[in-house]
């Protein structure tokens, strides 16, 4: 990828008059938390059926111990890198006016995103599945699984959606409006092979906005949506995008 690439991207941001960002998994590699798919991924590794909403609801026993040890004792360790304060400081800069991402791990918005629509929902929050009850996973005990609703006893579980699950209404509502508003989409760490996910920077470019997008490999979006493909790990590409974006 030349530094013309690097630079002409820096500029349509810039000038960009309402940028979005989407972003996947693979945005949060470098944080230490692996990809749903490709070499060394969480599904090469854990069977996803366990995130399926019937079997989770049939096997609570089975499940919680294996989405604690995933989701909150490997995963809860993970810290933003220089790709999530890259894109928070893009949003403090008047750039960036929204942020989805599929992702769960609540790592953009400890790296400071404030206007962040989380298509999937959050590992960060619980739900009871019986009241709709919400907590923190952070003041839940989860060294007594499954866990139950301390207001009416039922099955509680993460608020992220499970194979099955709706995507959040809300959140889908918020990401279609910003990609019908946007100019330009930055598309970073996504195969954009997960629907109905996929369909927001396709809609971003229905709508006319250029496809900036990130990634070390080619993805659904490459062939078809993306304008500039500048082909590397998320937290490099960022470091040479700052250099002319300050
Ligand atoms: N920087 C940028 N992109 C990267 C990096 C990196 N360092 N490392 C890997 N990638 C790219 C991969 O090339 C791939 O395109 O990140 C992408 C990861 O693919 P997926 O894991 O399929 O992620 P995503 O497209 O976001 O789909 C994840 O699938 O199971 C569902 O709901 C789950 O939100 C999750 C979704």
């Amino acid at each position: 990828m030349s530094s013309t690439e690097i630079q002409n991207a820096a500029e349509i941001i810039r000038l960009s008059k309402h940028c979005m960002a989407f972003t996947g998994a693979g945005v949060s590699v470098e944080s230490g938390i692996p990809p749903f798919r490709g070499e060394n991924s969480i599904w090469s590794r854990y069977d996803p059926s366990l995130l399926e909403l019937r079997y989770f609801k049939s096997h609570p026993e089975t499940c919680w111990p294996v989405i604690k040890e995933i989701f909150y004792d490997f995963f809860g360790k993970a810290k933003p890198n220089a790709a999530h304060y890259a894109l928070a400081k893009l949003e403090q800069d008047g750039i960036i006016r929204a942020l989805v991402t599929q992702n769960i791990d609540n790592l953009h918005q400890e790296a400071g995103s404030r206007e962040v629509y989380e298509f999937h929902g959050n590992s960060q929050r619980l739900v009871c599945l019986q009241c709709d009850f919400h907590e923190m996973a952070a003041e839940a005990d989860l060294s007594v699984l499954p866990l139950y609703c301390p207001k009416c006893g039922g099955l509680m579980k993460p608020d992220f959606i499970f194979f099955g699950e709706q995507i959040p209404e809300k959140a889908y509502q918020l990401s279609m409006g910003a990609a019908r508003k946007s100019d330009v989409c930055i598309v970073v760490g996504s195969t954009g092979e997960v629907m109905p996910a996929a369909l927001i920077p396709a809609e971003a470019k229905r709508s006319g906005a250029v496809i900036i997008e990130i990634n070390p490999e080619e993805s659904l979006f490459t062939r078809d949506i993306t304008d500039i493909h500048l082909r590397g790990k998320a937290s490099e590409i960022f470091g040479l995008l700052n250099q002319y974006l300050k």
